[in-house]
Parts: structure tokens; C-alpha cells; sequence
């Protein structure tokens, strides 16, 4: 039997490590967002750091509605109200948690990145390890 799952961010061409900085945590305010590629191509890994009043999120910059790019431009990922929004089809997804609360994809999220704030900085976290195990079970699913 054959078990399709969604590649964790962790095991994505060109993801970045635990650890790897993105940038000075006096950089990504609440209301602030950057972009970040890893890699080129189809395959580039492509991730958006959003300041938010709980600390920064992030979040591969892939819309669950074509699994695209949602922008290219860092200056475009969030709207007026502060949403991160794709540039496609305007659904927009809030910055905390990655919920899509408007749009064609209402009710999925974006896939998140762990971050943390570590001496001043902000640096890509470890993986959820409830989710490295779900995804070690599916994988063995998937082989038998
Ligand atoms: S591709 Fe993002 S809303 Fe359609």
C-alpha cells in the first residue's frame, strides 16, 4: 500500500538547519516580515519570517491552493491588516499560526517552520518531535 504524505520541511531540498541564522531579532518586529531562499530552482526552499506580539513565525512561503510561491516580493507577504496574503488569489492566512482565514483555501494553513530567539537572534528550530514521529510512522507505512 502506497502512503502519500507531505514532505516535512526538514527533509525539503536545500531546508535550512536547526540552529542556521536568519536574522537579529531587533530585525522582525510584530508587524514585520522577511523573505528567505535557500537553494534556486524549482527546488529552492523558500521561507517567510513574520514578526507577530507572541514572537517570530515562520513559514515555508508555499500557498496550499497551487502549492506555489506566494510572492516573491518580501514587500508584498503582508496586506494592509496585517495578514500574510498570496499574491495570486488573495488568500490571506494570519501571521501567529498560519491559518488561511479568507480566500480559496480557508481553513488550511501554511506549513510552519520552527523559530526561536536565541542570544539576539532569530534561528531555525528543531523539529516538532511529534511530527518527526508521524512522519518516521509513515514512512514505514509506506514501505510495507
Ligand atoms: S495560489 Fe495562493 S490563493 Fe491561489
Amino acid at each position: 500500500m502506497t502512503v502519500r504524505f507531505d514532505r516535512p520541511w526538514y527533509r525539503r531540498p536545500f531546508a535550512p538547519s536547526p540552529g542556521d541564522r536568519l536574522c537579529a531579532a531587533a530585525e522582525i518586529g510584530a508587524g514585520e516580515a522577511r523573505a528567505f531562499t535557500w537553494g534556486e530552482g524549482k527546488t529552492a526552499f523558500d521561507l517567510i519570517l513574520v514578526g507577530t506580539e507572541d514572537g517570530p513565525r515562520a513559514y515555508i512561503n508555499q500557498c496550499p491552493h497551487f502549492k506555489i510561491r506566494m510572492t516573491a516580493r518580501p514587500d508584498e507577504l503582508l496586506n494592509s491588516d496585517g495578514l500574510i496574503q498570496c499574491a495570486w488569489h488573495y488568500a490571506c492566512f494570519r501571521p501567529v499560526d498560519g491559518h488561511c482565514v479568507s480566500g480559496p483555501v480557508e481553513g488550511y494553513a501554511l506549513n510552519a517552520v520552527p523559530v526561536e530567539v536565541r542570544g539576539g537572534a532569530v534561528v531555525i528550530g528543531e523539529p516538532e518531535p511529534a511530527a518527526v514521529a508521524a512522519e518516521s510512522a509513515a514512512r514505514a507505512e509506506s514501505a510495507a
